[in-house]
Parts: structure tokens; C-alpha cells; sequence
């Protein structure tokens, strides 16, 4: 039976509807690793740190959660920190294949993870990272996504 779960992402940043996961996820797993990726491809607006920091502080109650930094293959990580769950979150019909591709390349390489897909409470279907900044960046209200440290760093870093 595994009782650790990794919940990889690029975080930038993290939303109500990431915390939204790890909060079931938490009630799941006897331990959950939410795993920030460099990810250099997307050019996150927040430093790797910044998005490491900012998942900490967010999710700081959850007793049982750890949030750390990766580069690298996350089914290393996974290995290396024994988590047999690799945690990914569907919001809508369009993040399907994206995930299907990943979950399948990632069993390729790592037969013994699984994959696990959780959906969001309905209210946060529609939130994304990349939304949340442009509304953010043209001075809208994020109070609703996202949690008030991360609201006060877009503001410093994007305002
Ligand atoms: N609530 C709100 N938003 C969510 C969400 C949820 N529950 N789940 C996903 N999202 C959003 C994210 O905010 C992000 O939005 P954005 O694109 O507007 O920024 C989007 O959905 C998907 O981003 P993310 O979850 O970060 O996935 P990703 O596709 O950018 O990253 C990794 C995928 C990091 C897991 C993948 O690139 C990876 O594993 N990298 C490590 C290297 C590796 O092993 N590569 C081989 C993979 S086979």
C-alpha cells in the first residue's frame, strides 16, 4: 500500500484550486508532496523560491504536506522520496490529453507509479496560473483564486 503522494506543478503560483487538491489529497495519503518544477519551457513569473515559499506559507496547516523545489525528471523525484501515487488534477475535458500523455509517458518510465486524478470543487474549474496573473497584472481581484500572501505578491511583482 503506498501512503505518500506527490503532487507535481509549476505553481506560479498556487491557487485556491491547487489547495483545493491537496486538501483531499491529504485526506487520502498519510503524506503529500506538493513538487514545484523549475519548468524553464513555461517562464514563470514567480522564481522557483518565490513559488516554493508561497505553496509553503499556503498550505502550512496541513500537517501531513511538504512542498519542495525539483528539476529533473519528476519520476526520480517520486522514487527518491517513495511516493507510489503521482497526484494530478483535472479541471475540464480539455486537460485530458495533455494528462493522459503525461501519465503514460511517465508509466513508461516508472511502471511501479500510478497515476491519480482528482477534480477540483466545482468553484474552481476554471481557475488557472495564467489567468490569475493577467487579471492580477491589469489590476482586477484575485482575492477569490488565490490565498491573501499570494494576492499581495502578484501585486509587488506584477502591479
Ligand atoms: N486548480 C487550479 N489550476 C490548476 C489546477 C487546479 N487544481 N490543476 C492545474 N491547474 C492549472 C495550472 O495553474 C496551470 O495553469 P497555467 O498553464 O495557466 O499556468 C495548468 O493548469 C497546468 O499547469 P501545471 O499543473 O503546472 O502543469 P504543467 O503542465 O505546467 O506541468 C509538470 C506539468 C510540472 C508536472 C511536468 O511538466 C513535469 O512533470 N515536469 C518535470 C519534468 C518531467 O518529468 N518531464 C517528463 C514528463 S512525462
Amino acid at each position: 500500500m503506498t501512503t505518500t503522494a506527490i503532487y507535481p506543478g509549476t505553481f506560479d503560483p498556487i491557487t485556491k484550486g491547487h489547495i483545493d487538491l491537496v486538501v483531499r489529497a491529504s485526506k487520502l495519503f498519510n503524506r503529500v508532496i506538493v513538487a514545484v518544477a523549475i519548468n524553464p519551457g513555461k517562464e514563470p513569473t514567480f522564481s522557483l523560491q518565490e513559488r516554493v515559499d508561497l505553496a509553503k506559507q499556503t498550505l502550512s496547516e496541513l500537517n501531513n504536506v511538504e512542498v519542495c523545489g525539483f528539476k529533473g525528471l519528476l519520476v526520480d523525484v517520486a522514487k527518491q522520496n517513495g511516493a507510489g501515487v503521482i497526484l494530478r488534477g483535472l479541471r475540464a475535458v480539455s486537460d485530458f490529453e495533455h494528462e493522459f500523455q503525461l501519465a503514460g509517458m511517465n508509466r513508461k518510465m516508472q511502471p511501479d507509479i500510478e497515476t491519480l486524478f482528482l477534480t477540483p470543487a466545482e468553484q474552481f474549474t476554471y481557475i488557472s496560473s495564467s489567468l490569475v496573473r493577467e487579471i492580477a497584472a491589469l489590476g482586477g481581484d484575485v482575492s477569490d483564486f488565490v490565498a491573501p500572501c499570494v494576492e499581495a505578491a502578484l501585486k509587488a511583482k506584477l502591479i
